[in-house]
């Protein structure tokens, strides 16, 4: 596939988009066909000029005379600011083939390589399922509905926007060493995910606004239902990156931004001391979130790197890095794929991170113990199976048993198009155990942290009240032998 730009010779290709009732279904229904050659003429003039980008989509190099679409990158006044606004077309029969994603794709890439366009926003028709999934797919932030004027009429629309410099790129290439200078030892930064330049100063405060997140009030919205690894990892690097900066907000006088607490009850890694003395050791914290945990054991002279699926996540989590001082490097990765060389990890540790959001828990296991050295730690902390069988409300409410323990399907929050927009998975105590002996690791011990008398805090459903009663988090500490 290429992009060119658009020509007077266009002008067919234009009638078939914007005239046509079916392309226009969702755009308030056909345009009139007088005027289209003046819309062509203006759009390649303003190409050439390069004030706008203006790329009509060829699928097949060796044929440009046939386009498949266009995809635009413009700038335009909104509430008195400028604001830059992304928009393609795909005709019908080039449609389902992927090109509208990649052609989105090359030029937000552009954009990164050239640093142009700054934050870029999209605005397709609410109704538009297709333009939808490209923006959730490629990783828009969901911003929530508007109405958007567009010729006469007036669009209801989905407005997603995208830092192009956080594309999710497995091609971009990882700053070259920074990991394995860190670590003194070998570390394949070559293989999929990337490496967050952790030197870069944190970006300004103006970038971490809240983007507010459906909230899934209707039960509709809800469902138990097997999920698949990607669907999975797709749900939650959107969930994750729409949610950080309130996840952050909500939890920051309780996370600190050099701490290391192992779940809502409170438990520190300085008195638990689940993981050894750290000094000196080699330490891949998966699931890092904006790091805190990491960080603190940088500060106990550990060689800690952090990994998570979300990149506003790890964006601030290099906020904190500036404003701490206490840098924790980063990578951006899913952690069932690991970008790390074998044995290059003497402890490995997850708190509340990835376990829960991948499908394949074994899977996971074996990748984690993959990348530990002989004698190897990892100790992860994830919610406690037993909590599934409760609503998740931290008064009365939370202590009534409503579902089966051993209903083993994905809790999965979905969109009003039916894309999955969260999923968390559900093991039993024993499938864990089994889990992690299917991965070759060694259960060494299984903590499950009590609630402390004097400690009054709320955290979602986890309170003092159901603390008292019911476990919230359990801890396995497992070896590589
Ligand atoms: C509950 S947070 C835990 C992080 C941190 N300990 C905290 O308390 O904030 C879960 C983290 O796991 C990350 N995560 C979810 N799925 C992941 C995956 N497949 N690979 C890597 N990280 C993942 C999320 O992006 C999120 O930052």
């Amino acid at each position: 596939m290429l992009l060119r730009d658009v020509d007077l010779g266009d002008v067919e290709a234009y009638v078939r988009m914007r005239c046509d009732p079916a392309m226009m279904a969702d755009l308030g229904g056909p345009l009139p066909r007088e005027g289209i050659a003046a819309k062509v003429e203006r759009d390649a003039a303003e190409a050439a000029e390069d004030t706008s980008w203006i790329k009509m989509i060829v699928p097949d190099e060796a044929r440009p005379e046939v386009v498949a679409g266009t995809v635009v990158v413009w700038s335009h006044a909104s509430d008195g600011e400028s604001l830059s606004e992304i928009g393609w077309m795909v005709l019908p029969e080039f449609q389902g083939r992927g090109l509208g994603k990649r052609a989105v794709r090359a030029l937000l890439e552009r954009a990164r390589a050239e640093d142009r366009w700054g934050l870029v926003h999209a605005f397709p028709a609410t109704t538009n399922a297709p333009s939808n999934g490209i923006c959730r797919s490629i990783g828009f932030s969901l911003v929530g509905e508007r109405d958007v004027p567009f010729a006469d009429r007036v669009i209801r629309s989905n407005h997603w926007f995208v830092d192009p410099r956080s594309l999710d790129s497995p091609s971009q290439p990882p700053a070259p060493g920074m990991i394995g200078s860190w670590l003194g030892a070998g570390c394949d930064e070559s293989q999929n995910g990337w490496v967050v330049d952790a030197g870069r100063a944190g970006p300004a405060r103006s970038e971490f606004q809240s983007h507010p997140v459906p909230e899934p009030t209707d039960p509709a919205c809800v469902q138990r239902r097997d999920a698949g690894a990607e669907e999975t990892a797709r749900a939650n690097r959107w969930w994750w990156d729409s949610d950080a900066d309130a996840y952050q907000d909500r939890h920051s006088d309780f996370l600190g931004d050099v701490s290391f607490i192992w779940g809502p009850e409170g438990l520190a890694e300085d008195d638990a001391r689940l993981l050894g003395d750290v000094a000196g050791q080699r330490v891949v914290e998966i699931g890092c979130g904006a790091g805190q945990c990491g960080r603190w054991l940088v500060g106990q002279g550990a060689r800690a790197v952090g990994i998570d699926l979300s990149r506003r996540q790890l964006l601030r989590s290099q906020q904190f890095d500036s404003t701490s001082g206490t840098v924790l490097p980063v990578i951006q990765a899913d952690a069932q794929r690991l970008p790390l060389a074998d044995g290059a990890f003497d402890l490995a540790f997850s708190a509340g991170g990835a376990l829960a959001f991948v499908a394949d828990a074994t899977a996971f296991l074996r990748e984690v113990a993959r990348v530990l050295r002989p004698g190897g730690l990892f100790v992860f902390a994830t919610t406690h199976p037993f909590r599934w069988s409760f609503l998740d409300e931290p008064d009365e409410a939370g202590l009534v048993a409503v579902d089966s323990y051993f209903d083993r399907r994905a809790y999965v929050e979905h969109d009003s198009h039916g894309d999955a927009t969260y999923v968390e998975h559900h093991r039993t105590v024993g499938d864990l155990v089994r889990c992690i002996a299917a991965a070759d690791l060694r259960l060494k011990d299984l903590v499950e942290p009590e609630w402390p008398a004097d400690f009054d805090r709320t955290w979602g459903g986890w309170s003092r009240l159901r603390g008292r009663i019911i476990p919230g988090t359990a801890i396995f500490v497992c070896a590589r032998p």
